[in-house]
């Protein structure tokens, strides 16, 4: 097993219902991801983009497959553990399309909110969270609510939230499609950033081809399997 790989998916098939509202996903998927790569996933409204990031995210259950996350090994024809939770804390972060900040939370607040239900000590998460501010260029926000943020700067907080438990991978769907180019630029360059200097693994959804560029691979879901363009 490469020490480089933060995710392997092997013979991975996922359906939704039966009979007449079978709906038959992801056939028979097979990848690695790398750390350290930003990786764009793109397809076709419906093709399974969502329902992919959710199985290597430990939130939504293969039929069966293999799913190994960094050596470990998570789901095979069933989850491995019975602690997805655990993993999903350890090891992942998620960024989606909205910000999903909590309006009545200052920003820092925001950011220390899981960490605290997970028990790290405050001290600790504040720091690592003014790191984070800092990092993104927005530690003078730390008291300010979301309201009085941009679109582009609350979108900055949830990917520092999505880092806040130093992920080794992050699952970003559609990140961007509330941006405008140039925020979107600055977002993808960010995760870009990221996956360099943290080495983390980051899947993206993306329907803007203009971000691509960004990006270390493309990964399609085609005919339901996986390509890499
Ligand atoms: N919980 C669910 N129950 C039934 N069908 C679902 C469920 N989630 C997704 N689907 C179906 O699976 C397919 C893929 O959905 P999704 O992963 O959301 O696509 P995408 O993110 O690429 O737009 C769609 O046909 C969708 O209707
Ligand atoms: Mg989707």
């Amino acid at each position: 097993m490469s020490k480089k790989q933060a995710i392997k998916v092997e013979n991975l098939k996922k359906s939704f219902g039966s009979g007449d509202a079978f709906v038959d996903v992801i056939q028979n998927a097979n990848f690695t991801i790398n750390k350290g790569e930003l990786v764009a996933l793109v397809a076709p409204s419906g093709a399974g983009k969502t329902t992919l990031l959710m199985m290597l995210g430990c939130v939504d259950k293969p039929n069966s497959g293999t799913i190994w996350l960094g050596d470990e090994k998570v789901y095979e024809n069933a989850w491995l553990t019975k602690e997805t939770r655990k993993i999903r804390r350890e090891k992942i972060g998620f960024i989606f399309q909205a910000h999903y900040l909590i309006p009545f939370l200052n920003i820092i607040d925001n950011l220390t909110l899981l960490p605290q239900a997970n028990r790290i000590k405050d001290s600790e998460s504040k720091k690592k969270a003014r790191e984070l501010l800092k990092y993104f260029d927005i530690a003078e926000k730390e008291n300010a609510m979301p309201s009085q943020l941009s679109g582009g700067q609350n979108q900055r907080v949830a990917i520092a939230r999505a880092l806040m438990n130093n992920p080794e991978i992050i699952l970003a769907d559609e990140p961007t499609a509330a941006l405008d180019m140039n925020r979107s630029t600055d977002v993808v360059k960010m995760l870009k950033k990221i996956a360099i200097e943290q080495d983390v693994a980051i899947v993206m959804v993306t329907h803007d081809d203009r971000m691509l560029q960004y990006c270390d691979k493309i990964m399609k879901i085609e005919n339901k399997g996986i390509v890499f363009e």
